[in-house]
């Protein structure tokens, strides 16, 4: 029996792909190299650090620790000053209404998310309110695959994982659900994201019904 389910927060709740890239492509940039919206893809579901390095080698280009924690800062002061402004009409088709129905069903909900400004963006969408718990970067060690977002999510709603969905757009994000012995909604294409239990396109073709049948 489905008792809750959880949310990854980019690509699913939210499009900041295009914030992240934005504030990317300007540091390529900055260091002499061309980033490209391809590329940016192999950032989606992973930390901001190791999205750092994806782009170093990229770019060819080695450098120390402490000139890399300078880099992530600067990007993402970029990225930030986008999402301090965002507003409820960016949630995505389908996010707000499936949550509703969740609620009014008594499924509870959590966020699992690698991003350390998730309270930031889940502020201005005024969704804080709807979530019963929220596991973002800052409360993780290990990174998706690894399942660990999504059991301290269960843990911290006190159900089990096999009780959980999750909602994903990563493939690294799908492993994890499935690594934590969750089920799994894909939001995508099932060319990436084929190992999940469902694939759809957003939560737009969500509802209760398709959730109770997983
Ligand atoms: C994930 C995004 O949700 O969060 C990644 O898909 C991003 O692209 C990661 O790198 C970390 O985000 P932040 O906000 O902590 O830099
Ligand atoms: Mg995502």
């Amino acid at each position: 029996m489905i008792k809750a389910c959880l949310f990854d927060l980019d690509g699913v709740i939210v499009d900041t792909a295009r914030y992240h890239f934005i504030a990317w492509k300007a540091l390529a940039e900055e260091l002499g190299f061309e980033f490209t919206e391809k590329d940016n893809e192999r950032l989606k579901g992973v930390s901001r650090m190791r999205s750092l390095d994806i782009l170093l080698e990229i770019g060819n280009i080695e450098m120390e620790q402490e000139k890399k924690e300078e880099l992530a800062t600067r990007k993402n002061d970029h990225y930030r000053s986008f999402i301090t402004q965002m507003k409820p009409d960016e949630i995505l088709p389908g996010a707000t209404e499936f949550i509703k129905e969740l609620k009014e069903n008594n499924i509870k909900i959590a966020l699992g998310s690698a991003s350390k400004n998730a309270m930031t963006i889940l502020d201005r969408l005024q969704l804080t309110d709807w979530f019963d718990a929220v596991v973002d970067g800052t409360k993780v060690s290990k990174a998706k695959p690894d399942p660990e977002v999504f059991l301290k999510g269960a843990e911290e709603l006190n159900v089990l994982p096999g009780e959980c969905v999750v909602f994903e757009d990563a493939e690294a994000g799908v492993e994890a659900a499935l690594a934590g012995g969750m089920k799994c909604v894909g939001i995508g294409t099932p060319e990436v994201l084929g190992k999940a239990h469902l694939v759809v396109s957003g939560l737009h073709e969500m509802n209760f019904d398709k959730l109770s049948k997983l």
